[in-house]
């Protein structure tokens, strides 16, 4: 990855600092970002994605010591943070007063969703920006992650000033959503792209998730990350008129993608989306998946497969 030319960067800072909206991508999917402060930006993310106003956006920042102006972080959110970012692991903590991410973008909670990406393109974005961005992943509400560039104009570049391209997201699931307090064990909201157990190895055990958490962390509980063809799940093989995902070596056929052959799931993280999007372009009955591991980034495939295919849990 090199990182874009610097005009392409000032371009994009110049359009936050005026209060509109960028593509701009990170190592998970490409996000549409907006200055965190300016509550008539994030209002036209939310209008752009069609995304319910209760859903609460991440805020983007440039490392710990940016983090820490946005959210008061208890000590297992400084360690968590030590250890994985920059990368995909959002944290969930009280957000403070003047943190600068307005009230809309946090969907008038008390909390604040923050994250330091790893993206040489995005970290550039935040250094000359100076100050958070807040980024939903640049689909449509309801819809597959763009992980190309590509994929994320025909979401929602229409509402886009500026879109920075930084290849394909290598990654290619969203962060993980973790919460984090000073009195409890942390709790998973949305498994991603740093596994639970990499997570509990640094932070022990976590809790298991409250009831309300589906409440504050709508993004969870709704239809997600779906195709326009129905999605059947642990499929063995494809029935007439399907197109198939396996994972492993591909059958023979014409709608057949592999989400990897030598069965990794890192790389099968990487192509799920695009995948998911190929498939369903070639406009099949359905689109059938192969069964996957639920172990490491397994859960976070498992967890947008299931949505695709229509699970809210
Ligand atoms: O990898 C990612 O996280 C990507 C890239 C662009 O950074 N962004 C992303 O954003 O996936 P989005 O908006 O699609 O998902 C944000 C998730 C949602 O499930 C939302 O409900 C949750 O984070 N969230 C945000 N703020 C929260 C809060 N205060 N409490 C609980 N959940 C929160
Ligand atoms: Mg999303």
């Amino acid at each position: 990855m090199t990182s874009p030319p610097r005009s392409d960067v000032e371009a994009a800072v110049a359009a936050l600092r005026a209060g509109r909206l960028v593509i701009l991508p990170t190592e998970t999917v490409y996000g549409l970002g907006a200055a965190a402060g300016n509550a008539r930006a994030v209002a036209a993310i939310y209008a752009a994605k069609g995304r319910p106003r209760f859903n609460p956006l991440i805020a983007h920042v440039q490392d710990l010591a940016a983090a820490e102006r946005v959210a008061r972080l208890p000590p297992v959110g400084r360690t968590l943070a030590e250890r994985f970012w920059p990368g995909p692991l959002t944290l969930v903590a009280p957000a403070r007063p003047d943190g600068g991410v307005c009230d809309l973008a946090r969907a008038g909670l008390d909390t604040v969703a923050v994250r330091a990406p790893a993206h040489p393109v995005a970290q550039a974005l935040l250094r000359a920006f100076g100050a958070p961005v807040v980024a939903p992943s640049a689909n449509r509400s309801g819809r597959p992650s763009p992980t190309r560039l590509a994929d994320a104009l025909e979401e929602t570049g229409a509402a886009a000033a500026v879109a920075l391209d930084g290849g394909p997201c290598a990654v290619g699931v969203e962060s993980t959503v973790v919460a984090v307090s000073d009195d409890a064990p942390p709790r998973l909201l949305r498994p991603g792209g740093v596994t639970r157990e990499a997570l509990e190895a640094v932070a022990g055990s976590f809790a298991p998730a409250e009831a309300n958490d589906a409440r504050r962390s709508p993004g969870r509980s709704t239809l997600h990350y779906a195709p326009d063809a129905p999605v059947r799940l642990n499929a063995a093989a494809p029935r007439q008129g399907e197109a198939y995902l396996a994972f492993g070596p591909a059958p023979p056929g014409e709608a057949v993608w592999s989400l990897s052959p030598t069965g990794d799931l890192a790389e099968a993280a990487a192509n799920l989306f695009a995948h998911l999007r190929a498939a369903d372009r070639t406009g099949p009955t359905g689109i059938a998946v192969a069964p996957i591991p639920e172990h490491g980034l397994g859960e976070a495939i498992g967890d947008r497969l299931r949505r695709a295919a229509g699970w809210t849990g």
